[in-house]
């Protein structure tokens, strides 16, 4: 039987930090639903696609009505009757129709959800998971990069990094993955309790404790003590999230960073010194979105996985020009920074091919919907950031890897070992 999309219809929900955004249902044969939310970004680079949002009073111009009229007036009426298995098809329609380089006129958020609910609706279909539908080969669960705590603009506190994560690659399964993340941030909220007070366990927007810190060197610290006492330690690795396009001060060319401003030789020197003090084995935007020189020689320089998230925005022509140049070596793998499900396989494929590491990412304002465990794992990426294993809208997705993990049964693998010693 043809599968046709027979109705799209956009609505506007909230994300988890209250704000308006889009969910998409794509209906086909009249009765078969994908539905899929779009999450929103705070540190947002440059170069992502651009959403439409409403401006103006309501939701203090953040509503998307002006997206979601563009899906019932233009999108709605140039895919009804297509078939909802041609995701590339579809997603180039989406692209003509918006007529934009970044998705401006019609928005990446309304683009987006139909492009992600239409890959729902034809799993849905076609009764296979979405990991399925994506790779019949998809048997990978990541290793989760856990965000324990916040800084930059997803917390409240003067720490400048944004993101400082435990890397559980010791573990066997994914469920265990999840049951040394709950040791971890239980040993961490004691030991954030006894230094900082209690109002110091309060969570930033990924679900990582942001106590009223400055040094990067003491936030290290508290993880590893976290660590060390959860008996854990010889499974953990770290990760940073330097966030560094927000640290990055155009009129001077340096980095703003614990009361210093710094060159990129200066911030790299300060890379190695904490290099050898904590194992930490991937460094995400370590230098600004078009700070180029500071990517290679982080790359050359600092032996470890150096990821670009502002600096590639999961965008193919930037990773084909930058990897080129060999700046970086891994992608933080973001779909709504690109705007449709194909152009991001594009991007994952393209980094492979350039023999980079694939880290599957969340938006800092996400929503309940878990599309990207199933992204991650049809995709093999084998890495996930999806921030500290709490609130609702990031246990989402740490559930359904859990579901998916059983679901594959013996045939599921974890990635952990793959990183015992990366690049
Ligand atoms: P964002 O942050 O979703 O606020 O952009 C996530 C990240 O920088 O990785
Ligand atoms: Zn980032």
């Amino acid at each position: 039987m043809e599968l046709k999309i027979t109705n799209i219809v956009a609505r506007e929900v909230l994300d988890c930090r209250g704000n308006p955004t889009v969910q998409v249902d794509v209906v086909v044969n009249d009765e078969i639903l994908g539905r899929a939310d779009v999450p929103a970004g705070k540190s947002t680079g440059a170069h992502e696609a651009q959403e439409v949002r409403d401006g103006g009073k309501r939701f203090g111009g953040l509503g998307v009505q002006k997206a979601i009229a563009g899906v019932a007036e233009e999108i709605a009426p140039a895919l009804r009757g297509r078939r909802v298995t041609d995701q590339r098809a579809l997603d180039q329609a989406l692209i003509a129709l918006d007529g934009t380089p970044n998705k401006a006129r019609l928005g990446a958020n309304a683009i987006l959800g139909v492009s992600l609910a239409a890959a729902r609706a034809a799993a849905a279909a076609l009764r296979v998971p979405l990991y399925k539908y994506i790779n019949v080969n998809a048997h990978v669960l990541p290793v989760p990069l856990l965000n324990y705590i916040n800084g930059g603009k997803h917390a409240s506190n003067d720490l400048e990094f944004q993101e400082f994560c435990i890397f559980p690659v010791g573990a066997e399964t994914f469920k265990e993955a999840m049951e040394i993340g709950w040791a971890v941030y239980e040993e961490l909220r004691t030991i954030i309790i006894d230094k900082y007070g209690k109002i110091a366990a309060n969570v930033g927007d990924e679900g990582g404790f942001a106590p009223p810190i400055v040094k990067v060197r003491e936030a290290l610290d508290n993880i590893l003590l976290a660590v060390k006492r959860s008996g854990y330690e010889e499974k953990i690795v770290y990760g940073l999230d330097c966030a560094a396009t927000h640290l990055y001060d155009p009129e001077t060319g340096k980095y703003h960073l614990e009361g210093n401003l710094l060159s990129t030789d200066e911030l790299l020197a300060f890379y190695k010194d904490l290099l050898k003090s904590y194992p930490i084995v991937t460094i995400e935007d370590p230098f600004s979105e078009d700070d180029v020189d500071g990517f290679v020689r982080a790359t050359q320089e600092l032996g470890i996985q150096i990821v670009g998230d502002d600096f590639f925005c999961t965008n193919p022509a930037r990773i084909k020009e930058r990897a080129a140049l060999g700046a970086g070596n891994a992608l933080l793998w973001k779909v709504n920074q690109i705007g449709t499900l194909s152009e991001a396989l594009d991007a994952a494929e393209l980094a492979y091919r350039h023999s980079f590491g694939v880290m599957v990412s969340e938006r800092s304002g996400e929503t309940e919907d878990p599309i990207i465990s199933d992204l991650v794992v049809g995709i093999n990426a084998g890495q996930i950031k999806t921030g500290a294993a709490v609130r609702g809208e990031r246990t989402a997705k740490y559930n359904r890897l859990l579901q998916i993990e059983e679901e594959l049964g013996s045939c599921g693998a974890y990635a952990g070992g793959n990183f015992k010693t990366p690049f």
